[in-house]
């Protein structure tokens, strides 16, 4: 049957992290792309070169066309701008709209059947406009915001706590903003609700600051945004696919209907298997939880409306 291939589009922060993470694990051969001259073969011959240190054997492959990707089982689409210091995401939507419109359309050409698992910002926005650009079915066009955000919750309680990240279960709903919902009635440490092992205030600071995990992260760096922790979220959804290991994991997808919302891609947690999202999961939600879902969804609707399809 030979290797799995994944493609990777994008070998900036985010796609090169992905890259030597999939590579690493050895869920397949990698083909990352961009359309620097040099950027992506320099990197991947860099990271071919760490397999014989690392102990593995995928193969890494840079180009600046899309022949090499031809038949991917997996594309993940990291190009576009990134923020920078008093950014929104949503000031990234006009240029990368255009990135995204010409890389989708090359992607599917070369790989009708692959899975897309979008990066770009803004996250939501983008995974719509791929699902509408790609034809797909929407289990095979998701985007990775939730893993990364939940992620970020779950780091923050760990030093709170002074336990394991690897104890935590945590959810987050919602569009990938400063809107999205995290939900501590969710949220246990092997089990033991996070409600009853911290104050309120202190979740709700822990909350906030998930909220604005990505600015932080950017305000620190000022020349760009977050990427091994991005960069680890993806390759985790890259895993799950190529393993169908069925996982339960927050991703974005397009809803028709879950939550009372349709014609959206939205974080809700999904099952993760071969086929990409195999079951959207809906939660109970107390009343106060379903307006701030109902905030988030007004802006991703917002960011979509803006789109102009
Ligand atoms: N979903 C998330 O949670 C999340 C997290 C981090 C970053 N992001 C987003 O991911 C994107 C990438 O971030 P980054 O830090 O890697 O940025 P980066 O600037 O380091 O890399 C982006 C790369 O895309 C390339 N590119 C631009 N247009 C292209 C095209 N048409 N075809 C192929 N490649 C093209 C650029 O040359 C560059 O190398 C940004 O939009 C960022 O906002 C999303």
């Amino acid at each position: 049957m030979g290797r799995k291939k994944i493609s990777v589009i994008g070998a900036g922060n985010v796609g090169a992290t992905v890259t030597n993470k999939v590579a690493e694990m050895e869920v397949g051969d990698v083909v990352m792309v961009d359309i620097i001259d040099g950027l992506p073969q320099g990197k991947g011959l860099d990271m071919l070169e760490s397999a014989p240190v690392g102990g593995f054997d995928s193969n890494i492959v840079g180009s600046m066309g899309y022949d090499e990707t031809a038949d991917s089982a997996v594309v993940v689409v990291t190009s576009g701008v990134a923020r920078k210091p008093g950014m929104s995401r949503e000031d990234l939507l006009d240029t990368n709209k255009k990135i995204i419109e010409s890389v989708v359309g090359q992607v599917v050409s070369k790989s009708p059947n692959a899975i897309l698992i979008m990066v770009a910002n803004p996250l939501d926005t983008m995974t719509y406009l791929a699902l509408k650009r790609s034809g797909f079915p929407r289990n095979r066009v998701m985007g990775m915001a939730g893993i990364l955000d939940t992620a970020r919750f779950k780091a923050f309680i760990s030093m709170e706590l002074d336990v394991s990240v690897e104890d935590i279960q945590t959810v987050i709903l919602g569009g990938h903003g400063d809107e999205m919902v995290p939900l501590p009635r969710y949220t246990t440490v092997s089990g033991i609700p996070i409600l009853q092992l911290l104050p309120e205030e202190t979740i709700e600071r822990l909350v906030e600051r998930t909220r604005k995990g990505g600015g932080e992260i950017v305000s620190l760096l000022k020349t760009g945004s977050a990427y091994y922790a991005p960069g680890a979220a993806a390759a985790q959804m890259v895993e799950a696919v190529l393993k169908d290991k069925k996982r339960i994991l927050p991703c974005c997808a397009y809803l028709e209907g879950e939550y009372g919302l349709s014609d959206i891609c939205f974080g809700v947690p999904v099952k993760l298997g071969a086929n990409g999202v195999e079951e959207i999961i809906e939660l109970e939600l107390t009343a106060d939880e379903k307006e701030l879902v109902s905030t988030s969804a007004e802006s991703v609707k917002k960011s979509i409306a803006a789109l102009k399809l």
